[in-house]
């Protein structure tokens, strides 16, 4: 098999589908304008120990470094969420397609369903995740109080957030996700550094 192969035959599925949604990623960054004459700035993408285009954004990590300052609470989320959310996944994160609540208890069934309460491991990540993806079609439109807001919104549907909870750069890496142990590192896996 030749090296240049994303997954290799000893690979770990893990490592691999890693590698692959790396590989999908990193081709979108490029056809999103980030094309090779693109000066490269001082920015790291921490995943891979890389400089980053001069506009990519920072990452941020499960322990919340990378989390810009801001704040927001779970009832201007549910304002916000009914604006800009609630269209594709439903007025309670119910919608079926892509759910964001519920399933929990279900990942280890026949028919195991995946949700930010079910089985994303960290609070962080669902921040990093709107705040460069959604809303969907009209990626990046909100600021980061919107974002922290939409977040604890969402986290709250899921019942892991009390309903009066402000969410901030310093708390956020602190709530305790469901699944938070539900993950456990590959054995051979090695960090990129
Ligand atoms: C136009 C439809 C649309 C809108 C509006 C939208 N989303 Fe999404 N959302 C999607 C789709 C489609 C996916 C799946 C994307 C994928 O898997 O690549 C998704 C995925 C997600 C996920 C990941 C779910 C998972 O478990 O994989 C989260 C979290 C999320 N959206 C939150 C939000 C929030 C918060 C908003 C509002 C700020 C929002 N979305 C607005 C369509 C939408």
């Amino acid at each position: 098999m030749r090296s240049s192969d994303t997954c290799q035959k000893n690979q770990r599925k893990t490592r691999c589908l890693l590698l692959t949604l790396l590989a999908i990623f990193l081709s979108a960054l490029q056809s999103a304008g980030a094309s090779a004459e693109t000066p490269l700035g001082s920015h790291q993408i921490p995943a891979l120990g890389v400089a980053a285009p001069a506009n990519y954004e920072s990452v941020v990590m499960p322990d919340g470094k990378g989390l810009p300052k801001g704040s927001g609470d779970v009832d201007s989320g549910a304002t916000i969420y009914a604006r800009t959310c609630a269209s594709c996944h439903g007025s309670k994160g119910e919608k079926a397609g892509v759910p964001l609540v519920g399933g929990r208890g279900t990942l280890d069934s026949k028919n195991p369903i995946k949700t930010v309460g079910s089985y994303w491991p960290f609070a962080t990540t669902l921040y990093d995740y709107i705040t460069r993806a959604m809303p969907y079609g009209q990626e990046k439109s909100l600021t980061p109080n919107e974002v922290y807001a939409v977040t604890a919104y969402v986290l709250y549907l899921n019942e892991i957030i009390p309903e009066n909870t402000t969410l901030n750069q310093e708390n956020l890496a602190a709530v305790v996700m469901p699944n938070r142990r539900g993950f456990r590192p590959a054995k051979d896996f090695q960090p990129f550094r």
